[in-house]
């Protein structure tokens, strides 16, 4: 078995791995860095093998809006938080269902009037463990460190399982950080299995294999959770 950062063993159900294109309809404006911006391959998939036409997708780190872009696209309402100004703006700017995308903190999800949703996909920002700059607060000293990033994901899971449908999906892309017994690696995907099992049962893990994969970034991972605890 696996262990996350506390050595606690961790379920490893693995469904087959996938293989995708390295593709984006709408890539960030030009510029900026969108290093932590998903190929739209990779919400198109999982939206075409876990929802229906209509159903409400949302994302509670929307980024660029690449969830949102591809839900749309594809017949499906999409919502969603996105702490950033400038990434909430953009993506406003160019979905018809602006209204339904708030710039705000993912950890008020649940007070911010959305409707019950039938499906997450989501990116959270990645942390290494070891630095104190927390993604979750914007850098904000007093909630400096890994521990205190792990606590806020799970915090901020249990308000998105307030809007989610009973049963229904939530998958998270995530990787692991840093080079595998490196000193700064940091089993990423391991402490958000154990942050979001507070909230969903854990389904399976999936490995995502690019075609024409760079060097550096040959796979991806997502954990596939079920709202019904
Ligand atoms: C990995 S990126 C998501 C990228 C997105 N999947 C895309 O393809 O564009 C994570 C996003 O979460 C946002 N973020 C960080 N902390 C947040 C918070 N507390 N609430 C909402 N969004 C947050 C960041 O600004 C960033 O845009």
């Amino acid at each position: 078995m696996a262990e996350d950062t506390t050595g606690a063993e961790i379920n490893m159900c693995a469904f087959a791995p996938i293989t995708l294109p390295f593709t984006s309809n709408h890539n960030a404006p030009e510029g900026d860095d969108n290093s932590d911006q998903y190929p739209e391959s990779l919400p198109r998939y999982f939206l075409e093998h876990y929802t229906q036409k209509g159903a409400n997708i949302f994302d509670p780190f929307l980024g660029y809006g690449t969830t949102a872009f591809a839900a749309e696209d594809m017949g499906r309402v999409p919502y969603g938080v996105e702490a950033d100004g400038e990434r909430f703006e953009w993506a406003a700017g160019q979905l018809a269902h602006w209204q339904n995308i708030r710039h705000g903190d993912a950890a008020d999800a649940a007070s911010l009037h959305f409707p019950p949703m039938d499906f997450c996909m989501t990116s959270p920002p990645f942390m290494p463990r070891g630095e104190d700059w927390n993604p979750l607060y914007g850098g904000d000293p007093e909630f400096a460190g890994y521990d205190c990033y792990l606590e806020r994901m799970g915090f901020i899971f249990v308000q998105v399982a307030k809007l989610m449908k009973k049963d229904a999906s939530v998958v998270v892309h995530v990787d692991d950080v840093g080079n595998v017994g490196g000193e700064t690696f940091t089993p990423l995907v391991q402490d958000m299995k154990t942050a979001l099992s507070k909230s969903f049962s854990f389904e399976a893990e999936t490995t995502i294999h690019w075609e024409d994969a760079k060097p550096d970034y040959p796979q991806t991972q997502c954990l596939v959770f079920k709202n019904n605890l």
